[in-house]
């Protein structure tokens, strides 16, 4: 049996790019019997960038929303928040006692953010430490996540090493898995879809507010008369993402017919999602309305992930010589 983790930041609301990239492919691996699933949500982590309370408290119950509203199975897996496994922070000093400055320092992510950012406070420059100590003080052995987090992993890797070739071993050293097939979703700009870029589509918001995003996507200026092409055209590209064949098929001979306009394709895409998602949206809502649910399946998934951190870190005490 395969014990899988991976986090989602509570930065937003999952949005069209997160689903489809990442927590629906990750849903799938989790329905295998042969693997059990950590999923949670890295509301410490946010807090390098959110300093609403408020804020912070809705981004995480949405977030475990999208999670709970796409089926993750919350009784075979485990389901938490990260921050109420304080243990984690536990395990992070041990790992940054043995972590070299300039592994951080020369992180790709550190330096982009770095460089972008006004504030760059000490919680940016060590995230790779507290990331390494949520997969650690687990025993994950597949991480499941997408390209830009490679080198976290790897990081991961070398602070597992280092601590088993300190310590004896002691630590599971994981293994990344990117699933070459989840493409980057683009956003209403053609840009990669991100909470960051404001380009995104959030599939929970009403049915008015969301088909406003979709009308949003950007096409270029062929006349409604004319044919258009549909490679490079943003709104094909996400409609081609979630329709079958046959309904791709209908949709580029329109393209290619004429006399059908963006406006068209765009309502095409509206209604699609709308149909595709009308369960998911629905237990959203529902979900969000009164979040005692939600609360209840965190708090029952971090009975079971705190069991498991506090006998590696057991382990971990022992070994540092406490
Ligand atoms: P964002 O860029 O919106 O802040 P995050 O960095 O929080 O997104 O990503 C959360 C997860 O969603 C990661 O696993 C990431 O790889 C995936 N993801 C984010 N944007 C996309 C996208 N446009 N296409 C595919 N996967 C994405
Ligand atoms: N850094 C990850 C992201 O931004 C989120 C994350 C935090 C994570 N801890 C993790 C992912 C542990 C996998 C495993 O996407």
């Amino acid at each position: 049996m395969a014990r899988i983790l991976t986090g989602i930041q509570s930065s937003g609301i999952p949005h069209l790019g997160n689903l489809l990239g990442a927590i629906i492919p990750a849903i799938e691996l989790s329905k295998d019997p042969e693997n059990e699933s950590l999923f949670f949500i890295a509301d410490m982590h946010s807090l390098t960038t959110i300093r609403d309370a408020e804020l912070l408290k809705e981004n995480t119950f949405a977030t475990a929303a999208a999670w709970l509203a796409f089926g993750f199975n919350t009784d075979s897996n485990i389901f938490y928040r990260q921050s109420d496994i304080p243990e984690v922070c536990e395990m992070m000093w041990y790992l940054n006692c043995l972590t070299p400055y300039p592994m951080l320092a020369n992180a790709h992510s550190f330096k982009d953010k770095a460089s972008k950012l006004h504030n760059v406070n000490a919680g940016l420059f060590t995230y790779p430490v507290l990331m390494a100590a949520d997969i650690l003080l687990y025993d994950a052995e597949i991480v499941p996540v997408g390209k830009d987090q490679i080198q976290h992993i790897e990081m991961t890797r070398d602070m597992a090493g280092a601590f088993n070739h300190t310590y004896g071993e002691t630590l599971v050293e994981p293994k990344t898995n990117v699933d070459e097939r989840v493409m980057i979703i683009p956003g209403t700009d053609g840009q990669k879809m991100s909470k960051s870029y404001n380009n995104f589509i959030n599939i929970f918001l009403t049915d008015k507010k969301l088909r406003k995003q979709i009308m949003g996507i950007q096409t270029d200026s062929t006349a409604m008369e004319d044919p258009k092409e549909t490679d490079g055209c943003n709104v094909f590209t996400l409609y081609k993402l979630l329709a079958t064949s046959e309904e791709t098929a209908v949709m580029k001979a329109n393209y290619e017919g004429g006399n059908y306009g963006y406006g068209h394709a765009k309502q095409a895409l509206y209604e699609l999602i709308i149909i595709k998602y009308a369960t998911e949206r629905a237990k959203f809502t529902e979900l969000m309305e009164d979040k005692t649910l939600i609360e209840e399946e965190l708090q029952k998934g971090a009975l079971k992930a705190r069991n498991i951190a506090q006998s590696v870190l057991k382990r971990v005490r022992t070994k540092v010589g406490y």
